[in-house]
């Protein structure tokens, strides 16, 4: 099929990183796109505006979780590819209240693949052998890494917060309903995406705007926990590789080989951000560092073994720690527009998942 022909269901496509491929689809790919979102305070129209215009993109609002309106809405869009993002992302968000988590991460992965399978069971031929179910997942799936070693696809899974637990069952879901009925599924784990539109309680724009504002930069515990940070847009053409090429059945990691302690990654922001924007009394933003309290059951370390994507598909990252980082700080000192609104209406700044103090 040509490419351009593609027709693309996104869930989630108002969120962070649905919006990147989204971005991507309609930009670089030329596919057509249904952004199904239910809006939650993480899903921002305003991360679309350019794509809004263009006639190659829909948007539904819909809650995955409303199992009627999402199967006339696919098998009236008739989709090639489902690429399903939406969920309750912030690990932080699942310690403070697990329903929401319960409820979208795994009864809406539910709904949606019964929906799907109501579809693709009914499709013909080509049609049916190409349908794909691509669902997003997590490297937090995999749980806790100490010093060594890395997680691959064979990993066997250890979640060990309710937004882990919750995108674990979601991924046995997935995989019963390809072994049980036949539903072509790709899955993928990914580590953790930083870059624009990425929503202020997350550590990489929190860091940055808690800078900005002249107010304490919350580490939590000692600093030393590791991350394999991802730059977003290369996690966007790594997902449409997967969806359009990856086998049925399979999962692939996807990492940024870019491991760095949060200690260092909040050093590294306040070091751009002397050098693009100093503070005004002279003094250096490392000293808006404070450590607080730790995350209740805080994972140590991910990380990422990508060699299966690497052979199979092809995919590299293309961007290292250090250029998407300064990328990710110029954008948000470019684009307060897009984030203080936020800050007004939905999220003050305050310190999220204590509640086992
Ligand atoms: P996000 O929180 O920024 O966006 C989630 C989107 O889903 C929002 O637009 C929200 O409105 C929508 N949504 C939530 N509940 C919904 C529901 N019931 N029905 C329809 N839409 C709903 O999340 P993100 O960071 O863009 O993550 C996207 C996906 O990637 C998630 O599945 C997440 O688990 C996975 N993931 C994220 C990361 C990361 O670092 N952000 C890493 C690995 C995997
Ligand atoms: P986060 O962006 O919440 O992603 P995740 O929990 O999915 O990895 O956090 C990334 C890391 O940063 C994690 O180890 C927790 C830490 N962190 C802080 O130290 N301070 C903060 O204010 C936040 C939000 C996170």
């Amino acid at each position: 099929m040509k490419e351009e022909a593609r027709k693309i269901i996104v869930t989630g496509g108002a969120g962070f990183i649905g919006s990147a491929v989204i971005r991507y689809l309609i930009n670089e790919i030329g596919c057509f796109v249904l952004n199904l979102d239910k809006l939650t305070y993480a899903g921002n129209l305003n991360s679309l505006k350019n794509e809004t215009i263009n006639p190659k993109y829909t948007f539904k609002k819909i809650d995955i979780c409303d199992t009627q309106s999402l199967t006339s809405i696919i098998c009236e869009y008739r989709p090639n590819i489902i690429m399903h993002l939406a969920a309750e992302s912030h690990v932080d968000r699942s310690i403070d209240g697990p329903s929401e988590f319960i409820q979208t991460n795994i009864i809406g992965t539910y709904n949606l693949l019964e929906a799907s399978r109501s579809y693709w069971s009914k499709l013909y031929d080509k049609h049916k052998e190409e349908f794909r179910f691509h669902h997003i997942s997590t490297d937090e799936v995999f749980g806790s890494l100490g010093m060594q070693g890395a997680f691959t696809e064979n990993t066997r899974y250890d979640p060990r917060s309710p937004y882990s637990a919750s995108k674990a069952s979601a991924d046995h879901l997935v995989r019963a309903w390809h072994e049980t009925f036949g539903l072509p599924v790709v899955l993928s784990n990914c580590s953790n995406n930083y870059g624009p539109y990425h929503f202020p309680e997350k550590l990489i724009p929190l860091m940055i705007i808690k800078a900005l504002k002249g107010e304490p930069m919350p580490v939590y515990g000692s600093g030393n926990n590791v991350r394999d940070w991802l730059y977003v847009d290369d996690h966007a053409r790594a997902l449409y590789t997967i969806a359009s090429r990856g086998r049925a059945g399979e999962s692939y990691n996807v990492g940024g080989n870019s491991e760095v302690s949060n200690i260092q990654v909040v050093e590294r922001i306040c070091a751009i951000l002397n050098e693009l924007s100093p503070r005004k009394d002279g003094k250096r933003y490392e000293e808006q560092i404070t450590f607080v309290s730790d995350r209740p059951g805080h994972d140590f370390r991910y990380a990422i073994d990508a060699t299966k994507i690497k052979s199979e598909l092809d995919w590299v990252p293309l961007e290292t720690f250090e250029t998407g980082l300064r990328k990710t700080v110029e954008w948000y000192l470019d684009n307060q527009k897009w984030w203080q609104p936020l800050l007004n209406k939905h999220y003050q700044g305050q310190r999220l998942g204590k509640s086992a103090d």
